[in-house]
């Protein structure tokens, strides 16, 4: 969550400083910040404001210029959204300035320490704590303090230092928070996200953990945190400017939803060998200790949180019919704290659209710990995520801007699928059966075009429930984590009551709350339950709920008993959710904007959960 991003160069850099944290406000944040000096008066310029980045530009003076310069938004973790709490924060002789994403767990411990050698603190955060701390260290040298302070703290940070009497530099370094600095022509640059930088260069350099950047003009030297000097790659960034913009939708999560054609051919580029009736994913491959292993599994343990959490269920139905490996999914804020039972058969795949969820790497580095292999599928390339594990399968779905993921999820399920087929062609699965899945899956995108061109249709039916105060959400089998998904999206973004359930699970408790008011979204398609889903609808319509059905074409029975009925085009079965989820999806975003709500970021959220 939140956002750094700094700039060394002969221009003024105020406006790329600006840009650059209104292209990681999807990230979530409640104040920003930047401090900016110039290099021949060594003048500083700093703002700060609580809020958003258009109440910062609002104080912005023409009088505010530098050639170097860091900038933050502040997701607050220590102390309430204000200014004084607002980075960049300075050190108490007024000479350092430093922005920090993260949190720096042992502050109360380096504070006590600091205060009885004199200095005082201004604000509650952690980062006014290393600020000083670096302070403590400083004698001649940035980065020789830096480099001495960062060995004292314990907990994450992504951080730029400037100093004012060492004009010609920045210094940053990362330990668990995205960090990379982008190369240009006689200036540079960093961000903890590339769409900050994409406007400005291809080539970027991503730091690893406990790793050090000391940033000039025209050079960057790399070293860990022991000073030994580090050859990095440069590497090019795969996005375009145009990804990070709307593009003309009116959110970026309706432009995503759009994008879902699109999307899932990224996701299949090159993977599928339909002569072979199979897949290839040659992140996997490339490893083949941990291919081996995959396919070898006893059992699979898929961890992930939120959205993610729901295409790792998915993936569970699917491994375990068509692969025949156990599996099972976990929240990876749980299987970090348990003691779960991993041997040499056991493979761990963490699902991350950002490849940043705190709760997902600590799960990952446990499951590592005790000797997992482990496979990491996210979209965001040269996440923390996709570099901790041992191999991966990147989504390709393009960056994600809008807080609620949707492209991320189909092309998860996607991704899921493309493994299960390999694994399953290597054990039972026919030539037949694999070719069968695998024609389907180049027929999606198509079929996902039809289910949006019915956009305005579900656009009519989801404005009936904008004052809807609840809503379930029904399926079962491979949709039964869609019906979850559906309530997560309604939830966060319309701010409505949501639940999803397996559908015969309703009877159990849930059927207690339907009555008249109660809209019930069954996703009740033509698969081996339909019956099933069928009796589960007729129970709702006895107790005179409001019934919304995602159905086949073709199914006019359904009608019958239902008050709205959007129907959509069928595939094969562990694809079905890739297709179900598109309408629940729409239906979230509808009713958010009927409400008037701000769906790219909704309240209380952030894009990348990157605390505990
Ligand atoms: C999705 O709409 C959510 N905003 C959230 O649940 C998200 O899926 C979760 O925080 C996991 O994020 P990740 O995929 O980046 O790890
Ligand atoms: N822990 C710091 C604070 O509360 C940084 C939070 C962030 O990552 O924005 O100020």
């Amino acid at each position: 969550m939140c956002g750094i991003v700094g700039y060394i160069g002969n221009k003024d850099c105020v406006s790329f400083l600006i840009e650059g944290l209104q292209r990681v406000e999807y990230r979530g944040y409640d104040s920003a910040g930047f401090i900016v000096m110039e290099e021949d008066s060594m003048k500083t310029h700093m703002k700060k404001s609580v809020g958003k980045i258009i109440d910062l530009k609002k104080k912005l003076k023409n009088s505010d210029k530098g050639n170097i310069g860091i900038a933050h938004t502040r997701w607050a973790t220590h102390g309430e959204p204000s200014i004084a709490n607002s980075h960049p924060h300075v050190s108490n002789n007024k000479k350092i300035h430093l922005v920090h994403n993260g949190i720096i767990e042992n502050y109360i411990s380096l504070q006590k320490k600091l205060e009885s050698k004199g200095y005082t603190f201004y604000s509650e955060t952690d980062t006014e704590i290393l600020v000083n701390l670096i302070e403590s260290y400083y004698t001649d040298d940035i980065e020789l303090a830096t480099k001495k302070a960062l060995h004292d703290v314990k907990g994450t940070y992504g951080i730029g230092v400037i100093h004012i009497d060492e004009p010609d530099k920045l210094i940053v370094a990362r330990l668990g928070s995205p960090l990379l600095i982008g190369i240009g022509e006689n200036e540079n640059y960093f961000a903890s996200d590339t769409s900050s930088v994409v406007a400005k260069t291809d080539d970027v350099v991503y730091l690893d953990d406990k790793e050090i950047g000391i940033i000039y003009k025209d050079r960057v030297i790399h070293k860990n945190l022991e000073d030994e000097i580090l050859e990095k790659n440069v590497e090019k960034i795969d996005i375009e400017v145009q990804e990070i913009e709307k593009d003309g939708y009116d959110h970026f999560m309706l432009k995503e939803i759009f994008q879902q054609p699109r999307t899932l051919i990224d996701t299949m580029r090159g993977r599928i060998l339909l002569d072979e009736g199979t897949t290839n994913l040659g992140g996997l491959k490339q490893h083949p200790e941990v291919y081996d292993a995959l396919i070898n599994a006893e059992k699979i343990y898929i961890i992930a949180c939120g959205t993610s959490w729901h295409s790792a269920l998915i993936g569970e139905y699917m491994i375990e019919e068509y692969a025949k490996i156990s599996v099972e999914v976990e929240y990876a804020s749980e299987f970090r704290y348990r003691d779960p039972i991993i041997t040499d058969k056991t493979v761990v795949i963490a699902i991350s659209q950002s490849g940043e969820t705190a709760d997902t790497l600590a799960a990952l580095k446990e499951a590592k710990r005790k000797g997992a292999y482990t496979i990491g599928l996210c979209n965001v390339v040269g996440s923390t995520i996709s570099k901790v594990t041992d191999a991966g399968v990147y989504l390709h779905a393009g960056p994600e801007i809008g807080v609620a993921s949707t492209k991320a999820f189909t092309s998860q399920v996607m991704a899921l699928a493309l493994i299960t087929v390999d694994i399953a062609r290597h054990k039972n699965m026919s030539f037949r059966e694999g070719y069968k899945i695998v024609k389907e899956m180049k027929l999606l995108p198509t079929l996902i075009d039809s289910i949006l061109d019915n956009a305005p249709a579900i656009k009519d039916v989801s404005l009936k429930f904008k004052d809807a105060k609840n809503f379930l959400y029904l399926g079962r089998g491979f949709n039964f984590p869609v019906a979850l998904e559906g309530a997560l999206k309604l939830k966060e973004i319309s701010y409505i009551h949501a639940e999803g359930y397996p559908a015969a699970e309703m009877k159990h408790g849930p059927i207690a709350l339907i009555d008249k008011d109660m809209p019930v979204v069954f996703i009740a398609i033509k698969d081996a339950i339909y019956e099933k889903v069928i009796t589960n609808m007729k129970e709702v319509k006895a107790r005179n709920g409001v019934i919304i059905t995602i159905a086949s074409y073709g199914d006019e029975e359904i009608e019958k008993l239902s008050d709205y009925v959007i129907k959509i085009p069928d595939t094969t079965n562990l694809l079905m959710p890739i297709l179900t989820v598109i309408p629940l999806q729409l239906i979230s975003y509808y009713i958010a904007t009927a409400r008037g709500l701000d769906v790219d970021m909704p309240r209380n959220l952030a894009k990348s959960v990157t605390v505990e």
